[in-house]
C-alpha cells in the first residue's frame, strides 16, 4: 500500500528502495505497467511508468484510467506527475521546470472519464490542480510557479501554425500527457500535481528550429537528476492533509469512491 504516487518516465525506477511490484488490473485493462512501492523519505511511494518500461505506449495510447486506477486500489491519495513538454515562450528554456496552474485539453479520441455510464458524474476542473502539491513543489524552489500547458493528442508534435496559435492565446507550454490524466485524477479524488519539464521550444517560437523527438528525450534525460532531487524533497514535504481534491465527488452521484482496493 501506498499514499503518494508518481507517473513519470522509466528513469525513475532506481528511485525507491525496498520496492515491491504489485500485480493489479482495473476495470479499464491493466495499467501501462505493475505498480512498484517502496519507501522514500519515510512515505510509501507507488511509481507506474506511464509509457510503459520500454517506453512502448505512445502519448494516445496511454491507460490513463488504469494507470491512476491502480494507484487509487494502493491507497494512494496523491499524485505527482511530471512529464516532458516544449516552450511556448522565447523566456521559458529548455531544462525550465513550470507548475502548471491551469491546462488546455485539445486530445481527442482518450478514454477521458471513469465515469462512462451510470452514475453520471459531472467534477469540477476550475483548478484542475492540486493546492497543496503546487504549493509543495514551488516552495521548493527554482520552478516557475505558474502557466498554462496546452495538451496535444500527438504523437507528432505541433505545425508552426498550431504552436504560433498556442502561443498567441498566452499558454506557456505544449505537452501530449497532462490529459486527460489531470482529469481522471479528479473524479477519482486524487490530488494531482503536474511537473512540466521543458525539452525543447516548439517550433512556432522564434528561437526554435523544429522538435525532434531525439532533442526531447535528451533533454529529458538531462533533467532527470534534478527532478528526482525536486520529488524527493516535495514527497518528503507533501502535506497529507484533508486536501479539497479529496472531495471532488462530494455531492455527485459518486459520492463514495469508487474504487475497491
Ligand atoms: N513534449 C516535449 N516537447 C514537446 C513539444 N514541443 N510538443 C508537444 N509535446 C512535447
Amino acid at each position: 500500500m501506498a499514499d503518494i504516487g508518481v507517473l513519470g518516465g522509466s528513469g525513475f525506477y532506481s528511485f525507491l528502495s525496498d520496492v515491491e511490484t504489485i500485480a493489479i488490473d482495473t476495470p479499464f485493462g491493466p495499467p501501462s505497467e505493475h505498480p512498484v512501492v517502496g519507501e522514500l523519505g519515510g512515505r510509501q511511494v507507488a511509481f507506474i511508468p506511464r509509457h510503459g518500461a520500454d517506453h512502448r505506449f505512445p502519448p494516445h495510447r496511454v491507460n490513463y484510467r488504469a494507470n491512476l486506477w491502480a494507484l487509487r486500489a494502493l491507497g494512494v491519495r496523491q499524485v505527482l506527475a511530471p512529464c516532458a513538454v516544449g516552450s511556448l515562450r522565447p523566456e521559458l528554456t529548455p531544462g525550465t521546470f513550470v507548475v502548471p496552474d491551469q491546462y488546455v485539453d485539445r486530445t481527442w479520441g482518450r478514454p477521458h472519464t471513469v465515469y462512462d455510464g451510470a452514475p453520471v458524474v459531472h467534477t469540477s476542473a476550475a483548478d484542475p490542480y492540486c493546492p497543496a502539491g503546487r504549493a509543495t513543489v514551488i516552495a521548493f524552489g527554482n520552478v516557475v510557479p505558474e502557466g498554462t500547458m496546452v495538451v496535444i493528442n500527438g504523437p507528432r508534435f505541433s505545425t508552426r501554425a498550431e504552436s504560433r496559435w498556442h502561443a498567441a492565446q498566452g499558454w506557456s507550454v505544449v505537452g501530449m500527457t497532462g490529459a486527460p490524466e489531470a482529469a481522471i485524477a479528479r473524479e477519482l479524488a486524487l490530488c494531482y500535481t503536474s511537473v512540466a519539464v521543458i525539452t525543447d521550444h516548439d517550433a512556432g517560437v522564434e528561437t526554435g528550429s523544429g522538435v525532434t523527438q531525439a532533442e526531447v528525450f535528451a533533454a529529458f534525460t538531462d533533467s532527470i537528476e534534478r527532478l528526482q532531487t525536486l520529488l524527493k524533497a516535495v514527497i518528503t514535504q507533501l502535506p497529507d492533509a484533508d486536501c479539497s481534491c479529496r472531495h471532488s465527488l462530494d455531492g455527485t452521484a459518486a459520492a463514495e469512491p469508487v474504487v475497491a482496493v
